[in-house]
């Protein structure tokens, strides 16, 4: 970008555009033109996207989408997808597309078709998922699987554990599913309580294979596995390693044979459509888990080609920067109903802020403006019945994105009509509110009508889905991984690093020897840190 971002034309525009459109109201914009609801809409990778409900006009679109012309987007697309090592901080190529991506496809990293190896390994993972599935696959004592215990945390987990419960309805119910993560050993223990080692598969999933807690839950697992069976033969046919670190996948025991790869080009939040989302096969059969990837691709090649007025993950990014940047929102609520997707704001969490968490641009130059916003939420009704009172009357502007599906897949008397009926009503709620006119005329009394007058005017982003299939699962995780890197492009970061969660652990490891210590160790922190270790200390001796 020749300019920087603030004094780019386009960035003033939309400043001036924003004084213009900051007081619309949406009953306003709705009832100057009535197809508003379906003039703002877009239909692509059978995603229907509904963003009538926005506090923008076509001016404002137009506006934005100027921006993403001036910044580079179109070039910064077509640079990942070329497989260009666009991750600088990391030299590293940025290509989660290439995971999902055809065989017949090229792309060349390194002088090298990178698409091969994927396949190579999409095969071996399908092999070794149907031998788990069928029984054929045993135990060291003979037994067949029927628990998987997947160690791993952040893309190690959060991917592989949300796809799970997405997709429980598709999953073999005959094995049991377990994703242990945190280095609290609560989370080993509960999770591997009721489980026969004899029976349990154990996935160490690590691109780095070095992580505290992976590694630490890991020796956990290989000694109540060992334990249990006698042997440490016992090993080879209980664990199985998914990492890009072949080297300390065999010093940790386990044989390479039985170890699926990854690639340095996939982020680890990037990284459930690679061999990380390999409990998921086993859950969901080789099959779904390739419709899922089928569905990542064509959301990957809408987002490559479609005209950035088209374009659903630029839509959905744009409109997220006209909140952040103009509007100065600082969040965005993930609304899924639909109790299957209960992890996916975990999940969306780390992809966006671990991603957009940057205070300098790509020249290493602390930035003038918002980056990255703060993600959170839960499905509906709950949420409802939750926080959405902030949402609706608070004082904090909260875009919100609401994802929901035509069909159940468990039809259950009323309930989807129930929980569509609120998923509609609260867009409504939130945009139209209620005006004082109108909580009078329902003749409240006068004491609570400014307490039930909703002043609407709330941002929402709808968008629908006909059901929670592994495609449609594909296609909604793609439209979330493009939109960040659309705003990751706007602001001029770099959204595939993540150099801010280090020094947390390396002070970790630092206080590590000191907890541990049996002599009095001499700390050198500041005085709250050292008080608080002392403390521990001694509460640890007097157990
Ligand atoms: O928290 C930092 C991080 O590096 C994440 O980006 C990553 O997903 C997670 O740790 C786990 O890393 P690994 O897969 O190497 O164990």
């Amino acid at each position: 970008m020749s300019l920087p971002l603030k004094q780019q034309p386009a960035w003033k525009a939309l400043e001036e555009h924003y004084q213009k459109v900051r007081a619309l109201h949406l009953r306003t914009l709705f009832a100057e033109d009535p197809t508003r609801g379906e003039r703002f809409t877009l239909e692509a990778a059978g995603i229907y996207f509904d963003y009538s409900k926005n506090r923008l006009t076509t001016e404002t679109l137009h506006l934005l989408q100027q921006l993403a012309e001036v910044v580079g987007l179109r070039q910064r697309i077509d640079a990942m997808f070329r497989g260009e090592k666009i991750n600088s901080t990391e030299r590293r190529a940025v290509l989660h597309i290439a995971l999902r991506a055809p065989k017949d496809q090229v792309i060349i990293v390194d002088g090298e078709n990178v698409v091969p190896e994927v396949h190579a390994v999409l095969d071996k993972m399908s092999i070794f998922a149907d031998r788990v599935r069928s029984g054929e696959w045993k135990g060291f004592s003979g037994k067949r699987i029927r628990n998987v215990v997947n160690i791993g945390i952040g893309g190690s987990d959060l991917g592989p554990s949300m796809a799970y419960d997405a997709l429980k309805h598709y999953s073999d119910r005959a094995i049991t599913f377990r994703f242990v993560s945190n280095v609290d050993g609560t989370d080993f223990v509960e999770a591997t309580r009721d489980l026969d080692p004899e029976e349990t598969l154990c996935i160490v999933s690590s691109k780095t294979f070095t992580t505290l807690e992976t590694l630490t839950n890991a020796r956990s697992a290989r000694d109540w596995c060992v334990r249990a069976l006698g042997s440490e033969e016992a090993v080879a046919r209980h664990f199985v390693a998914v990492s890009t670190n072949e080297q300390e996948v065999a010093k940790f025991g386990i044989d390479t044979t039985n170890m699926f790869g990854f690639w340095d080009w996939v982020g680890g939040r990037y990284s459930y459509d690679s061999a990380i989302g390999l409990s998921l096969m086993i859950a969901i059969g080789p099959e779904r888990f390739r419709e899922m990837l089928a569905g990542f691709h064509e959301m990957d090649e809408h987002f490559r080609t479609a005209p950035f007025e088209r374009n659903l993950p630029v839509l959905l990014g744009l409109i997220g920067v006209w909140y952040n940047n103009f509007f100065g929102a600082e969040t965005v609520a993930i609304l899924p109903y639909d109790q299957y997707l209960e992890r996916l704001c975990a999940y969306l969490q780390q992809l966006d802020m671990e991603s957009n968490g940057k205070h300098v641009d790509l020249e290493g130059r602390v930035v003038d403006y918002q980056t990255g916003p703060i993600i959170w939420g839960q499905p509906g009704t709950n949420g409802q019945h939750a926080f959405f009172q902030l949402i609706h009357q608070g004082t904090k502007l909260i875009p919100s994105d609401f994802i929901g599906f035509n069909k159940s897949l468990n039809p259950l008397g009323r309930h989807h009509d129930l929980l569509m009926a609120s998923f509609f009503a609260q867009t409504e709620a939130l945009a139209f509110g209620k005006t004082e006119e109108e909580v009078i005329a329902d003749g409240v009394a006068d004491f609570q009508v400014p307490h039930r007058t909703f002043e609407g005017n709330h941002p929402t982003n709808t968008i629908l889905a006909d059901q929670l299939t592994p495609e449609v699962l594909g296609k909604l995780v793609a439209l979330y991984e493009h939109k960040v890197f659309v705003q990751g492009t706007i602001w001029n970061i770099n959204s595939f690093d993540q150099w801010g969660v280090e020094l947390g652990k390396v002070l970790a490891n630092r206080i590590i020897p000191e907890l541990e210590s049996t002599q009095e160790a001499i700390l050198q922190h500041d005085s709250s840190t050292n008080a608080l270790i002392r403390r521990y200390r001694q509460a640890r001796r007097q157990e």
